[in-house]
């Protein structure tokens, strides 16, 4: 295969996304490294069996040195996109949003990673931004947290989300797919709302919490954990607003 007259679609730090037909095709850069390329075909392989509507992974391949993904593209909008445009209706977009968040953690992916695993090796990683007595205190939170096996996303924000012209909704980016806690997963949501909008942040965890008849201060407690997670994607711009938030254990 190779990347002649196929139209780029996107453009980020790690990658490029091309659309191709009715294909998309993210070619990765060396740095991202195989195994990750390879992680996030298997996760969304994975995700597929659980029969959730998510777009079907066909390749990973090689172009021009680079590993790349091919997946079926899902022909719509994203949540996001219909979200700014249809400003008045967000109240029923994001319900939408929120539902179809508890119909994926309704859903069983019994091999994929725990998120408890993924979330202390993530927190261990962070030796140098953040303190040992700080880093202990995550791990015995997470430690202390319950054991669930539910799907969860671990992106899920309205980007991930494609909708068609019928209204259904096809969700994608599996590359941080686990097995846990759907409040744990609500909250890496909470958060990459709350870096943008906190208007927006709170009514996603109203809906949240109501829907799926979770207490708001058990969310709370996983938000240290999901912003520590958060943390060591790098981004400067983020450094400051997720720090403060592993620091609320302080004050408890
Ligand atoms: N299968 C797909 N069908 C349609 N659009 C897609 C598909 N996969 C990704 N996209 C679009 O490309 C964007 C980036 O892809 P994504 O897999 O979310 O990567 P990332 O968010 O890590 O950059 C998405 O927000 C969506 O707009
Ligand atoms: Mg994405």
């Amino acid at each position: 295969m190779n990347l002649k007259n196929k139209k780029v679609f996107l453009t980020r730090p790690y990658k490029v996304v091309y659309k191709d037909g009715d294909r998309i095709i993210k070619v990765f850069t060396k740095e991202h490294g195989k195994a990750n390329v390879f992680n996030e075909a298997l996760c969304q392989a994975r995700v597929e069996e659980t029969g959730l509507d998510v777009p079907v992974v066909e390749e990973v391949s090689q172009i021009d040195g680079e590993w790349a993904l091919v997946i079926k593209y899902v022909e719509g909008k994203t949540l996001e996109q219909i979200m700014e445009e249809d400003r008045e209706n967000l109240p029923k977009y994001m319900e939408q949003f929120v539902d179809l968040q508890l119909s994926m953690h309704a859903k069983r992916a019994p091999r994929l990673t725990l998120q408890k695993d993924k979330f202390a090796r993530k927190i261990a990683s962070l030796k140098d931004t953040v303190d040992a007595t700080t880093r202990y205190e995550l791990h015995t939170r997470l430690d202390s947290m319950p054991n669930h096996i539910k799907l969860c996303h671990g992106d899920f924000n309205p980007s991930n989300v494609i909708v068609r012209a019928d209204g259904t909704m096809s969700i994608v980016d599996w590359a941080h797919a686990t097995q846990g806690n759907a409040s744990g997963d609500a909250a890496i949501t909470y958060l990459e709302f709350a870096l943008k909008d906190q208007k927006m942040a709170d009514l996603y965890l109203d809906l949240f919490c109501k829907k799926s008849d979770t207490a708001k201060q058990y969310v709370q407690k996983w938000l240290p954990i999901a912003a520590a997670s958060q943390l060591t994607k790098g981004i400067e711009e983020e450094k400051e607003f997720l720090s403060r938030w592993i620091d609320v254990i302080d004050f408890q």
